[in-house]
């Protein structure tokens, strides 16, 4: 077993979990919940697909159709938190983020790689969110223009290992993510 001391090694496991869930829809961290505070100032919280996660530049991205609620949210406010807990690793990723909203040929790349039957999800008439007359009166074309990604950079990393003894970290870009133990 690896030195459970080891502050790197903890980060590096959350961002080996965070890259399985890109790529296997099946792994929990696939879909995290995405928080973030509308222009209300109240806490909305939502499933999301992780689509990317680079830790290099420790950036995570989601895709979203522009006209979404979550949109006026970060408009207002363009902070987001993400939630994930996986029971098999025992482990709770919390992320902190600062989103920047992509569109246009920022995001032809992203677009190009959307799966035909799921460019319907950015498109929705009439717009996500909306009263409708009845449960199905809503159509989904595929609309590239209503295509966004949220590019969220992180600020900050909560990791809580549920262990014989619990462990808990925090992790800031201000020093590198050298990360420090904290009481669980
Ligand atoms: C499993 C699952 C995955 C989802 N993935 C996304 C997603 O990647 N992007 C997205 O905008 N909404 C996604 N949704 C829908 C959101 O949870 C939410 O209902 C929708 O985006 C509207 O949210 P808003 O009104 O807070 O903007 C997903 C829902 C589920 C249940």
């Amino acid at each position: 077993m690896s030195d459970p001391g080891d502050l790197a090694a903890f980060l590096e496991e959350a961002w080996q979990l965070l890259r399985r869930g890109v790529a296997d829809s099946r792994s929990p961290a696939r879909y995290p919940t995405f928080a973030t505070v509308s222009p209300a100032g109240v806490p909305e919280a939502r499933t999301v697909a992780l689509r990317r996660a680079a830790q290099t530049e420790a950036v995570v991205e989601v895709h979203t159709d522009i006209n979404t609620p979550k949109i006026a949210a970060v408009r207002a406010s363009p902070v987001a938190a993400f939630h994930v807990w996986l029971p098999k690793s025992n482990l709770q990723i919390r992320l902190t983020t600062t989103v920047a909203i992509l569109t246009g040929d920022a995001v032809e790349e992203a677009w190009t790689r959307v799966p035909p039957a799921s460019r319907v999800s950015y498109g929705t008439v009439p717009d996500p969110g909306t009263p409708i007359e009845d449960v199905y009166a809503y159509e989904k074309p595929p609309e590239r223009a209503r295509f966004a990604v949220l590019r969220c950079t992180i600020d900050h990393i909560d990791l809580v290992h549920l262990g014989e003894r619990h462990r808990r970290a925090e992790y800031v870009r201000s020093d590198g993510w050298a990360g420090t133990w904290c009481a669980p």
